[in-house]
């Protein structure tokens, strides 16, 4: 289950939803950049790094090998939830993950503050700095965490090499290897318990016939690769990135499920063609509470882009979508939707891979009426006002995808489950009008 836009489309209700039949979920990217809220009985839960369906005390949580996990702030989400009487016994590390350490969190909000107006807008978890390490093959990981020695070794170096970079490129003070090693050794005895082999576990559960949901943070179009480089986050959060971030093969993944909302937001810089800054964009902010479940920043909203929604469905292999936050569009007379880009007066049907080009992109808009009246009761396609369904057919039919599920509030039963999206036919790509063809079995 993926994120088909910025992030923030809902992904914590739709995965707290699907783990009802789920065995295993399983986080395979990103950190506690990610805020993933689920609403049960009126309580909320903000989930950072902890997949969302540990509320189902029969489901095991993985955090998978493609995360990056800061010790200190997992602790104090085990603690929140164990204060809310959740059961955290089934939650497991993977050994392999990177560790976030105090010195990514210091560059990462350094950084941003040395780029001035070219900020990326971090979330200031020291998200980047942490993959980065990983990729230039210094990164610490929860097994040498675990390992005394290994971590002591590790630290006296490596933290002699960021402190250069934290004087000399940032004018800051240096990190005490003694204190930091202190600290994180005290990290390290809490989550020995849980610390596993993660793929092998999930390999297993596979094997065992077990339903494994894999959860995706962030969203396609904040995706190191494919989404709007560079003001994407440092991880894969497609649904590739399930395979590499989980440890398994790709012919194991049954079905994609795409999450998006009926509008678009996004936190943090770059381009964002349907932004609304007008009313509109206040109402849908104001409506939707958007703001951030990490940050707390304000959500940039607009329309609907069904460009970005039919990427995501290539990118992602998309088999049917849950669309989210119906509700917020209640009170909009009219509701556009973004159809193609107009890009220096050329008609585009497609995302341009260079930023400068994308931030030039001018939405070309469809008009459809609004419905006018409260959604948040409705529990059937039946109970929509025609207008809203009328909405909902149009979005599938720009995005040659099926919508499985329609959320119309935070909570669990604010939901229509249109088709199931686990055992209902699986057709997005044999769908008519869709280039994607499924290849001939031989044998
Ligand atoms: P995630 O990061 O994709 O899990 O999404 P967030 O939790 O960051 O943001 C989504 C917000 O919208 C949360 O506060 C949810 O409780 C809320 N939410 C989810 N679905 C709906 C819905 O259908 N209607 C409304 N009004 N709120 C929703
Ligand atoms: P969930 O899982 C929305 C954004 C940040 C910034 C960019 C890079 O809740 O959908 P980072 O700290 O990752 O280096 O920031 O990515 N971002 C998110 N936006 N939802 C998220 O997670 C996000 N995680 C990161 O705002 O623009
Ligand atoms: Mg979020």
């Amino acid at each position: 289950m993926i994120g088909a836009q910025w992030g923030d489309e809902g992904k914590g209700k739709i995965t707290d939803l699907l783990s009802k039949s789920a065995d295993v979920v399983v986080r395979y990217q990103g950190g506690v950049n990610a805020g993933h809220t689920v609403v049960v009985d009126g309580q909320t839960f903000k989930l950072h790094l902890i997949p969302s369906g540990i509320l189902y005390p029969d489901t095991e949580c993985v955090i998978g090998s493609g995360t990056v996990i800061d010790p200190g702030s997992l602790i104090q989400e085990l603690d929140t939830l164990e204060r809310l009487n959740v059961s955290t016994e089934k939650l497991y590390i993977s050994e392999t993950a990177h560790v976030t350490m105090p010195y990514h969190r210091l560059i990462d909000q350094a950084s941003e503050e040395k780029r001035g107006s070219k900020k990326i807008g971090t979330t200031k978890r020291g998200i980047g700095p942490t993959y980065a390490d990983k990729s230039e093959r210094t990164g610490i990981r929860v097994v040498d965490l675990m390992d005394y020695d290994a971590l002591r070794e590790q630290l006296e170096w490596t933290i002699q090499y960021k402190n250069g970079i934290l004087e000399k490129l940032y004018g800051l003070d240096p990190l005490d290897p003694k204190a930091v090693l202190d600290e994180y050794i005290q990290y390290a005895e809490r989550l020995r318990p849980h610390v596993i082999d993660s793929s092998l576990h999930v390999y297993k559960a596979i094997q065992q016939r077990q339903n494994v949901l894999f959860e995706g943070a962030q969203g396609t179009l904040l995706d190191l690769d494919h989404g709007t480089y560079p003001y994407v986050t440092s991880s894969n959060p497609v649904a590739g990135g399930a395979c590499i971030g989980a440890g398994i093969g790709p012919t194991v993944v049954d079905r994609v499920i795409g999450v998006a909302k009926a509008y678009t937001t996004r936190v943090g810089e770059g381009p964002f063609p349907t932004e609304l800054h007008c009313d509109v964009g206040s109402l849908l902010c104001e409506r939707g509470a958007e703001f951030g479940t990490t940050t707390g920043r304000q959500r940039r909203c607009g329309w609907f882009d069904a460009v970005i929604g039919r990427y995501a469905v290539r990118i992602n292999g998309l088999d049917c979508l849950a669309i989210t936050k119906l509700d917020v569009l209640d009170d909009v007379d009219e509701i556009k939707v973004c159809v193609a880009y107009d890009l220096d007066g050329e008609t585009r049907k497609e995302l341009p891979g260079s930023a400068r080009q994308f931030a030039r992109c001018q939405p070309v808009y469809e008009t459809l009426p609004g419905w006018n009246t409260s959604t948040s009761d409705c529990r059937s396609l039946d109970d929509l006002p025609k207008q809203a369904l009328d909405y909902l057919k149009f979005l599938a039919e720009l995005m040659k995808v099926p919508i499985a599920i329609v959320s119309l509030g935070a909570s669990r039963d604010q939901t229509i489950i249109v088709e199931d999206p686990i055992h209902g036919p699986k057709r997005a790509l044999l769908q008519e009008g869709n280039s994607q063809k499924s290849p001939s079995r031989v044998g």
